[in-house]
């Protein structure tokens, strides 16, 4: 069984070192050793929503936090993508309405922490997040 949170485990490190994560222009390898290895942001502008638990929709609000929603939803039936910003084109709602609603006040659902992206200026977030989208 694979255990995501354990990026040594030979199971998931032979996966990953035959994957297409090894291929291309940048080809990576994963070397483990003791303690946390993060994991790799290979492909990330695609994999909206963001953190453990999906509770930030775009990488924009991922590293400006005053952007974070707290109630969001986002159209299931007819999915769009923002590639500007990017992740998911979602509604900023003011109360959990309904069962598509993410609510981040629920225990688990928590968008909180991260903040490194915080102090950024505009400018400089706008570049993380262009080179971002170029993993
Ligand atoms: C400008 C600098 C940084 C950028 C652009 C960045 C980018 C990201 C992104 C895009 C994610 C979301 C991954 C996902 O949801 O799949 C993430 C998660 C994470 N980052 Fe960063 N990061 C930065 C700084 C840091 C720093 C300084 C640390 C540690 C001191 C850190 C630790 C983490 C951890 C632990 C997670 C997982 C959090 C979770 O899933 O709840 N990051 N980062």
């Amino acid at each position: 069984m694979l255990c995501s949170s354990n990026y040594s485990s030979p199971q998931f490190v032979n996966w990953f070192n035959q994957s297409w994560f090894t291929t291309g222009d940048h080809p990576a390898k994963l070397a483990p050793f003791k303690g946390y290895i993060a994991p790799p942001l290979d492909g990330i502008w695609a994999t909206a929503p963001y953190l453990h638990n999906g509770s930030v929709p775009d990488l924009e609000s991922l590293l400006n936090s005053r952007l974070r929603p707290k109630y969001w939803s986002r159209d299931f039936k007819n999915p769009q993508y923002n590639l500007d910003t990017p992740g998911w084109k979602y509604g900023e709602e003011y109360s959990a309405t309904n069962k598509e609603t993410y609510n981040t006040t629920l225990k688990g659902y928590s968008n909180a922490g991260h903040y490194f992206g915080d102090n950024l200026t505009n400018d400089e977030r706008k570049a993380v997040i262009e080179y971002l989208k170029t993993l």
